[in-house]
């Protein structure tokens, strides 16, 4: 009987961004073939074929060869650019890696979605959650033309799956903290973060070398998985030490909880999905490097 072939080739779009070196590292560690693709061209080891998937020839150009994509090219928050070329440049890159994968014959696409797209992030007119912990079936209720682009994005990634039975995925990230973050992580926990960034985030994060081991498990999923959307979050939530339960009583009082599932440092989005079907563990956490007994002192003297 023929061995099954585990290796692919990975076509990592946007792979010269802050997340795609940790993305390099875990699917070449597992004996994955990179192929890199970024508009801006920087040197990260391998070769990267520079393209703007918002033309359509560089997109099939740069997908060539390619088993899976990985599409993480995009303007990835909303003040980096005028709104407007933010949601054209990501809607448009995304219908176009799309296209191209239709074109190419490529049936698995792993697209970077984020949290965002459900609104709160950059929302002008602030609202809560309609449940908590937030599952991916709360509705995507953006106002900004980020989370409008993601939203748009997951659409583009639905039509696709309908049109061709293909593999869709979109991974919901939020907040993707590299290793180097910890230290003013924990210090702005400690002296209390801005309100805004806390409830905005629903005390939710990842390291970025977990959101890297979700990316591979898509990518290496043996079955066929359709259009999916999943939440990667780590186990606990970030910028307070509080217990979640006491953060969210105090935001949201009016927000329905399921209180069994948000005791102590439990994250407030829900991350059973992909646990229950791609396998995701994620193994690190700010409190590994949390210096408590400096929190203790500070509030003491506080
Ligand atoms: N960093 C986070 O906290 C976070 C959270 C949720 C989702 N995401 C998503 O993850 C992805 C990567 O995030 P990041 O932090 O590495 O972003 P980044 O801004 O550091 O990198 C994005 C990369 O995409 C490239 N790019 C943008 N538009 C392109 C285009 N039209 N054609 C080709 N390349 C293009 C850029 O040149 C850049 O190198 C994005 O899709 C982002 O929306 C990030």
């Amino acid at each position: 009987m023929g061995k099954t072939k585990t290796h692919k080739k990975v076509a990592v779009t946007g792979i010269c961004g802050g997340i795609g070196p940790y993305l390099l590292n875990e699917l070449t560690g597992a004996g994955h073939h990179v192929i890199g693709i970024d508009m801006n061209k920087l040197d990260i080891g391998i070769k990267v074929r520079k393209a703007d998937l918002r033309k359509m020839g560089e997109a099939l150009w740069a997908l060539e060869n390619a088993e899976v994509v990985v599409h993480f090219g995009a303007i990835a928050e909303l003040e980096q650019q005028a709104n407007h070329v933010t949601f054209s440049n990501n809607a448009s890159a995304t219908c176009n890696v799309f296209e191209a994968s239709r074109i190419l014959g490529i049936k698995r696409v792993i697209l970077a979605s984020s949290v965002s797209a459900y609104g709160f992030c950059w929302a002008s007119q602030k609202f809560p959650p309609r449940f908590l912990p937030l599952d991916e079936t709360h509705p995507l209720l953006g106002q900004d033309c980020y989370a409008l682009s993601k939203a748009v994005c997951e659409e583009i990634a639905a039509a696709y799956n309908r049109l061709l039975g293909m593999d869709a995925i979109c991974l919901r990230f939020p907040w993707a903290v590299l290793p180097q973050f910890y230290e003013k992580w924990f210090l702005d926990a400690m002296h209390g973060c801005p309100d805004d960034a806390a409830w905005r985030h629903l005390w939710a994060y990842c390291d970025v070398r977990d959101l890297a081991q979700a990316v591979r498990l898509a990518v290496e999923h043996p079955q066929s998985l359709g259009f999916k959307t999943f939440n990667v979050i780590a186990d606990d939530h970030v910028l307070s030490p509080e217990p979640i339960l006491n953060l969210i009583k105090s935001y949201f009082p009016q927000v329905p909880v399921k209180e069994e599932s948000l005791q102590g440092d439990a994250t407030a989005i829900d991350n059973s999905k992909i646990k229950k079907i791609l396998g995701f563990k994620p193994r690190h956490t700010w409190r590994m490097h949390a210096d408590l007994e400096k929190w203790r002192k500070s509030r003491a003297n506080s």
